[in-house]
């Protein structure tokens, strides 16, 4: 194996003596048989480094920052309490996800509720539950935030998504900031429901925000966007009299899922918005914002490994050498939906010699379901495990039950440690909600 490869998986990542790989100070091979297979272990240890290092890069490079962590990457009880732990904020894109938050007792105030499509029954939840901020997408949603903050009296901080036509070259499934996209409202749009929302009678705008896209792997689309809201706050405020006291930039750093990825460090992204930032308030004049961002993928993906039991093998000729899994698509869609590229190591082989490159399968009925095009293996056999690491981030929350798959269990493992902060779902759990004789 090409030992560089372990820089992929969690900081601390191991071989034992046994040549089995250790994850969270965890033998992989121990926690397949133990847990049983498919595995999603996401390492503890790894997820407070990236807290804490987006914590302090940013803090470093400009003091009034919030790292709100984006729960769409994956949130289950056990996380929100590590994310609430280590005092970040915490960013939610539906009801379900901030009853989540909630029920794990991550606090209201400190959520930032997005979505371009809140229903009414979501936002009068999220009132309720006393949530500090919202992210309206458009004018429609302005009007219910203000309906809610007459009826009920609480004014959350409201900030409005605009799209500030940068491409961030990413996928295109995954690009949020261009103009046309679904979400949030392009300037000449946001203009005139500025102009408007300063005619309702409770509600404040208090500051602009926008997504660019995920797995960024540059700072400039950061900086360009940042300047077109700049210019933009200040045409407002001589227009409009709009005070900009919260810029939030959103998410998508990106991370290396192979060792050809180039990921940039979190300061590196620190650095050049703060000083974006500070530079482009100064030639406006404008007063220096809370700066808000939403890390999900750079907080969770490294933290993640995937184990799978392998089953059977195939030879097609002129084709390739399959080597198929007890998991796919179902519980990591990534690769199906875009193309997303991963590597995979024989977790009780990690010694072995590299032999040959196999297809790695799915076991769902789709063509499609392929986790892995080109992985470098040693000689694979029957009950061998493969590791497939940078999993923590939309596998997840992305597990479907196709094919009456079942989702895998989730564990927590920590020096050594480890514990269940999932359970396996059963073949009970997917008649669970079919209602007898229903029709
Ligand atoms: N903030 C907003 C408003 C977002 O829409 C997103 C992601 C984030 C923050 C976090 O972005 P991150 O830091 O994780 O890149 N399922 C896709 C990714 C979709 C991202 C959607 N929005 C994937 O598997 O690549």
């Amino acid at each position: 194996m090409n030992e560089a490869i372990l820089d992929l998986f969690p900081a601390g990542t191991t071989i034992n003596s046994a040549g089995n790989l250790v994850v969270g100070g965890c033998d992989t091979v121990f926690l397949a048989g133990h847990y049983g297979t498919p595995l999603y272990i996401l390492d503890e240890n790894h997820i407070r480094r990236q807290c804490r290092e987006y914590r302090r890069e940013f803090t470093r490079a400009y003091q009034n920052v919030r790292v709100a962590y984006a729960s769409k990457a994956c949130l289950n009880k056990a996380l929100a309490s590590i994310i609430n732990q280590e005092e970040m904020e915490l960013d939610v894109v539906s009801g379900g996800e901030l009853a989540i938050a909630l029920s794990a007792g991550f606090p209201a105030a400190k959520i930032y509720f997005h979505g371009n499509n809140k229903s009414k029954s979501e936002l009068e939840y999220a009132f309720q539950a006393g949530v500090g901020h919202f992210v309206a997408d458009n004018l429609a949603e302005l009007e219910l935030i203000d309906r809610l903050a007459g009826k009920t009296g609480y004014l959350p901080e409201i900030l409005l998504r605009v799209t500030p036509g940068v491409d961030a070259h990413t996928h295109h499934h995954i690009t949020t900031g261009v103009a046309g996209s679904k979400f949030g409202l392009p300037l000449e749009d946001a203009a005139r429901a500025i102009k408007q929302a300063a005619g309702l009678a409770s509600l404040e705008i208090a500051g602009l925000h926008c997504h660019l896209g995920s797995q960024i792997h540059e700072v400039e689309p950061y900086v360009k966007a940042l300047g077109i809201l700049l210019e933009f706050s200040h045409t407002m405020k001589i227009e409009q009299g709009f005070e900009l006291k919260v810029l939030s930039l959103g998410g998508g750093f990106g991370v290396n899922y192979t060792l050809e990825d180039k990921a940039l460090p979190a300061g590196v992204y620190a650095g050049a918005i703060a000083s974006a930032l500070v530079a482009g308030c100064g030639e406006l004049g404008l007063e220096l914002p809370r700066l808000v961002i939403e890390p999900g993928r750079a907080i969770v993906a490294s933290a993640g490994v995937t184990l799978y039991s392998v089953g059977m093998q195939k030879k097609i000729r002129g084709f390739g050498h399959y080597v198929a899994v007890d998991g796919g698509m179902a519980d990591n869609i990534r690769p199906a939906l875009y193309d997303a590229v991963y590597t995979a190591v024989a977790a009780n082989k990690v010694n072995h010699r590299i032999e040959n490159e196999v297809i790695i399968a799915g076991k769902y009925c789709e063509s499609g379901d392929i986790l892995i095009r080109n992985a470098s293996l040693p000689v694979i056999e029957a009950g061998d495990i493969l590791a497939i690491p940078v999993t923590g981030a939309y596998c997840m929350p992305m597990a479907s039950n196709y094919n009456g798959a079942l989702k895998p269990a989730v564990i927590l493992v920590n020096k050594g440690k480890h514990r269940l902060i999932r359970r396996r779902e059963e073949y009970r759990d997917l008649m669970y909600l079919d209602v007898e004789g229903g029709q």
